[in-house]
């Protein structure tokens, strides 16, 4: 039986859809968290990869914070980039295990005309997605035959508060919600990731992978999916980012091209609208043969 580690499998909101996944499809499939540890102590981390065994070592683990980052760059800098660094050069004096780890759109710049793909040039606009493209760096540097960067984005499923939950609670207590429409991205749900990333270790993919469902959208577009689809009482009020002042500045268009993952898949990753409706309503909705409306 193959085995998996995943870094942030107890809470991260990807490590959680991986664990799931890898336990379901026969992994024998460890989970860390940060109160077992300290995983910038060199000897800490090679002590848990030994001790694992782990064929695949799975990195959802890092500062995700985006606005936070801004104002603290440094630790945003040890998660993202000294971690995945240290993981990947630890590894490859090991000379085993395989590395999947997680990076993200936001390495993009805007404005772009169409999608993004894994050969563009990134040119990251915020404290967060600079430190993300130096780990992406690092890891491919450190152990380019054995391990991949899957770049993903805009993600909402189960286990941790994400986008789509925030815009539902804030539709049970309002009237209008005000979401931004000029910024696009590509939606995707975790468990469809976490099953591209499965096949992706087992193939012991390399380099770079835009793994998003099918589809672009803005924030506001997703919100309003969200609320239609679970009959949600209030209104969407479109707004620009620029009356919604954050700290980071986000990129105008970071939706990805998913046309590596479709080839290597031999299917086109669904549509974000029906991923969204399994994620709100289960995957009965699905139905034989999962019908696109
Ligand atoms: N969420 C998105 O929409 C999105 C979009 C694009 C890319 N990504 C990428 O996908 C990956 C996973 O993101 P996510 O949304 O699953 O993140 P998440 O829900 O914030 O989970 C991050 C995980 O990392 C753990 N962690 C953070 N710093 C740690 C440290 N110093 N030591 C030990 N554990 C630490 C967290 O533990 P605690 O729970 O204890 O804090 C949590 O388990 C990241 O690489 C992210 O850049 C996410």
């Amino acid at each position: 039986m193959a085995k998996a580690l995943v870094l942030g499998g107890t809470t991260g909101l990807v490590g959680q859809a991986l664990a799931r996944t890898l336990a379901a499809g026969g992994w024998e499939t460890l989970t860390f968290s940060r109160t077992e540890g300290n995983l910038l102590d060199l000897d800490f981390l090679r002590g848990l990869l030994e001790k694992s065994g782990a064929d695949v070592v799975f990195n959802a683990l890092g500062w995700t914070r985006v606005d936070a980052a801004e104002e603290h760059p440094e630790e945003a800098l040890l998660a993202n980039r000294t971690l995945p660094d240290a993981l990947a050069r630890t590894l490859a004096a090991m000379g085993h295990g395989h590395l999947v780890h997680f990076s993200t759109d936001f390495v993009f710049s805007g404005p772009h005309d169409g999608l993004w793909r894994e050969t563009d040039r990134p040119a990251p606009l915020s404290v967060y997605g600079r430190t993300k493209l130096a780990g992406e760096e690092a890891v491919l540097h450190a152990l380019p035959d054995r391990s991949c960067i899957v770049r993903t984005a805009w993600l909402f499923g189960p286990g941790r508060s994400n986008f789509v939950d925030v815009i539902l609670d804030a539709c049970r207590r309002r009237d209008v919600v005000r979401v931004v429409h000029d910024q696009v991205g590509s939606p995707t749900y975790t468990l469809d990731l976490a099953q591209w990333c499965e096949k992706l270790a087992r193939a012991r993919a390399t380099g770079i992978w835009h793994a998003v469902n099918s589809g672009v959208a803005s924030w506001c577009e997703l919100a309003s999916e969200a609320i239609a689809l679970t009959s949600g009482p209030c209104r969407v009020e479109p707004i620009p980012a620029a009356d919604w002042p954050q700290a980071a500045q986000r990129p105008a268009n970071s939706a990805l091209d998913n046309g590596r993952l479709a080839e290597f898949l031999g299917e086109k990753p669904r549509p974000w609208p029906r991923a969204l409706r399994e994620y709100l309503f289960g995957a009965c909705l699905q139905g034989a043969g999962g019908k696109e409306h």
